[in-house]
């Protein structure tokens, strides 16, 4: 049943009321359309420009709000105040898939986006990690080619296999993440089922200025759950906003899914000689070198009133830092907290911050201004500092307290190698001594089946060289397979 109050009448953009939503103005019931029609023109000039550019990798996602609460003293670690004991934080979560594009389904295999934005008092701090621990690459320069090769071709408008085996057998250092991507990880069986990392070394920074690193890890309480490729073929015909579904009606049943957020704690000193370089995104840290210790948990409670106005208009940035917290040399990092704000300039709008789901709960006062749709303006106060009219700016003197020291020759180079480093020992380690052998069983389907889908030499041979270097076994099983079934 339809409910329409008609004591409240529809109105034009500007405020008048409208003569009709049903009726466009034309000359006699059967004559041609006027120009004049304000409310007609108005009604589709503004429908030519519903849509916003969708976000160039992560565009298809939901999320909800929720509550994290700090379980755990963590303070000898950091000052930041959210994360001091007893203090909770409204939080906004956003789960994604990185290559399709909005609309597509949710259970195609891929890394999974988890963004976490805590509204402090110090400021919105922003989380913006996926569901595996790693990442693909470990110098931006190659990002955008990677997203290229994974997205689609540019004659066919087609996804590729091929290009994206090509991609990642050319990049050896992506097999750490290849090695999780094809491993259960790569179809949750939902958001709620799934682990969130920061993946990247972050830096944080106590009340007496030491400094630590640190990872952050949310465990799902739910359990990690995931579904076989047959069950993902099946939903992404069947249900391709699946994850988005079961998110969003789990809240509205007032099932809670919460996770718990622990960090991995690492003494400033130590990266120096740590066997692995802790900056390098394609490398976790051993727990047992570094072992998780618990912060607190997050639970989602709230599912978003309007979608556009509180996911799609969110803008996730690891820019978003409060005082205690820092970045890291990690060079995909340092990039990102250039990247994510200008995409959202150009994907949001120029003032993307000022829209409630983005704006702080603690006070703004910044002497950026203006631009398109600009809506807090300084009125009448100075819009320079220093000033000598009492609007407040900040002091030339302070410290930098989360910073770190540099210097060299200026290079365009690998990273430094720790002892350990190298492409594969990693990816060698997760496929041999974390999966089980029912687990690494199953990445020689998903492998197999993408190769079939049109992988051509010289990319094939490279890729049974690519298993092999990770694991023989699984190398030899991959290509075994794959002539059987040729
Ligand atoms: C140099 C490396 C990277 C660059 C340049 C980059 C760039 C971007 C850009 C431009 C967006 C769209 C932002 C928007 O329009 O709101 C995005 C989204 C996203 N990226 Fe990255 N990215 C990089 C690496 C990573 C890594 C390593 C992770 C995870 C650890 C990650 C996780 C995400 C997530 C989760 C989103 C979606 C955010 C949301 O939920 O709205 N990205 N990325």
């Amino acid at each position: 049943m339809t409910h329409h109050d008609s004591s409240i009448p529809s109105t034009t953009e500007s405020g008048a009321p409208r003569e009709s939503d049903a009726h466009s103005l034309s000359v006699g019931a059967d004559g041609p359309l006027l120009l004049h029609d304000v409310a007609l023109v108005q009604k589709l000039a503004r429908f030519d420009r519903e849509r916003v550019p969708e976000r160039s990798p992560h565009a298809k996602g939901s999320g909800a709000f929720g509550e994290f609460v700090v379980t755990q003293d963590v303070s000898a670690f950091t000052k930041a105040d959210f994360l001091q004991p007893g203090r909770t934080s409204r939080v906004l979560t956003r789960f994604s898939t990185v290559a399709g594009e909005l609309g597509s389904p949710d259970t195609w295999r891929d890394v999974r986006g988890f963004s976490v934005r805590f509204y402090t008092e110090e400021g919105n701090f922003d989380m913006v990690g996926n569901n595996t621990p790693v990442f693909f690459l470990r110098d931006p320069m190659k990002f955008p080619d990677f997203i290229h090769s994974q997205k689609r071709l540019p004659d066919s408008g087609l996804r590729s296999n091929n290009m994206q085996w090509d991609f990642w057998t050319l990049v050896p250092e992506t097999a750490h993440q290849v090695a999780y991507l094809m491993g259960d990880r790569g179809l949750p069986k939902s958001w709620r089922h799934m682990n969130g990392y920061s993946s990247h070394t972050y830096m944080w920074v106590n009340a007496e200025g030491e400094r630590f690193w640190v990872m952050y890890h949310f465990h799902t309480d739910q359990g990690v759950e995931n579904i076989t490729n047959e069950e993902a073929a099946k939903l992404a015909g069947e249900d391709a906003d699946a994850h988005r579904r079961d998110l969003f009606d789990a809240i509205t049943r007032g099932e809670f899914p919460s996770w718990t957020l622990s960090a991995q704690i690492m003494p400033y000193e130590d990266a120096k000689k740590y066997r692995f370089n802790p900056f390098d995104l394609t490398k976790t840290w051993s727990k047992k070198d570094y072992p998780l210790r618990e912060v607190g948990r997050f639970t989602l409670n709230e599912n978003p009133t309007n979608h556009f106005a509180e996911i799609e208009q969110a803008a996730f940035s690891p820019s978003n830092m409060v005082p205690g917290t820092g970045v890291s040399p990690d060079k995909m990092l340092l990039a990102r907290v250039f990247s994510y704000p200008d995409a959202q300039r150009n994907r949001v709008g120029t003032n993307y911050n000022q829209l409630p789901v983005n704006a702080p709960i603690s006070p703004m006062n910044s002497y950026d201004k203006e631009g398109q749709m600009q809506y807090h303006h300084s009125g009448a106060a100075p819009v320079y500092s220093p000033n000598s009219y009492s609007r407040a700016y900040q002091d030339e003197q302070i410290t930098v307290d989360n910073g770190w020291e540099s210097d060299g020759e200026m290079v365009r180079a690998a990273y430094t190698l720790h002892p350990e480093d190298d492409d594969f020992g990693q990816a060698h380690t997760l496929v041999r001594e974390v999966y089980s052998e029912e687990q690494r069983q199953r990445i020689v389907e998903p492998v197999i089946g993408s190769l079939l889908g049109g992988v051509e030499e010289p990319v094939l041979s490279r890729v049974f060289q690519y298993w092999t270097s990770i694991d023989q076994e699984v190398g030899a099983a991959i290509e075994a397979g794959y002539h059987a079934a040729k």
